[in-house]
């Protein structure tokens, strides 16, 4: 058992070490500030060229299918706080090099479905196209995560045409159904939250699996469903 001195002491050294990354992120950025304008103006412009493509798709369907696939798209690029979170988590060190290397979700795209078919659909689709180049596929609606989180990531490279050059640039693209996106907010929401009690906390950690394999369910039964009337008036989806 640690003593209480041990515990402050090794808490003092903890926030000293954060403190003085802040200080060297926060100078590091302003040193570059240029170059750090200009990699997450790129970082923006991948997520126009990911998104264009996600609407040309829902476009596409529109008009064979008289359906659109995907709800919606969100996208946003990474603030500041959470990519020096994440620096200091991977252990990146501070160079432009590293960041891109490294950390692979600055740029963001998140495609919400009705239908969990369709986001298999949508991302083989997206994979097929001879300029995106995938890097990585985390698979948590086949294997869901231990706290019931669902969602199809990539990560891909997509280019991006500048005045005098093209740039491969990494984007993270993660796919959800509407029932998926509604439940990782309110997790996202408890994750957050440091002071419950430890029985509170365990408490919802339960709630949240239960409904995540309910909502599961339901995705599941509305697929049915969809699919059925489709059989009915002789459509189908290659
Ligand atoms: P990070 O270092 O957190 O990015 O982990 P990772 O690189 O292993 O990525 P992973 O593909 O597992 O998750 C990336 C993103 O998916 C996160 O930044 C979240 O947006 C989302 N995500 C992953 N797991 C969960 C979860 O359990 N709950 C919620 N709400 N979101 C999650
Ligand atoms: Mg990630």
């Amino acid at each position: 058992m640690k003593n209480i001195r041990e515990i402050l002491k090794e808490r003092r050294d903890e926030i000293f070490r954060l403190s003085i990354l802040s200080e060297e992120f926060i100078a590091f950025i302003q040193a570059n500030k240029r170059p750090v304008d200009r990699l997450m103006t790129y970082y923006r412009c991948a997520i126009m060229e990911v998104e264009t493509k996600m609407k040309v798709l829902d476009e596409q369907f529109s008009l064979e299918y008289d359906r659109n696939p995907i709800e919606s798209i969100k996208s946003r690029v990474k603030s500041m706080e959470s990519l020096m979170d994440k620096m200091r988590r991977k252990n990146v060190s501070l160079s432009m090099e590293e960041i891109e290397a490294k950390i692979h979700d600055i740029a963001g795209v998140r495609v919400i479905c009705s239908f969990p078919e369709d986001i298999y659909l949508l991302a083989d689709c997206l994979l097929q196209q001879d300029d995106i180049r995938l890097i990585e596929k985390k698979d948590y609606i086949s294997k869901p995560k231990a706290n019931g989180y669902r969602s199809l990531h990539l990560i891909v490279e997509v280019p991006i045409f500048l005045q005098n050059e093209k740039r491969n640039m990494k984007v993270e693209v993660q796919f959800r159904t509407i029932a998926m996106d509604f439940w990782a907010s309110l997790e996202h929401k408890l994750r957050y939250k440091k002071n419950l009690p430890q029985e509170m906390t365990q408490y919802l950690e339960q709630e949240l699996y239960e409904c995540a394999e309910l909502s599961a369910g339901l995705d599941e039964r509305m697929q049915r469903i969809r699919n059925l009337i489709a059989e009915e008036i002789g459509e189908t989806v290659e």
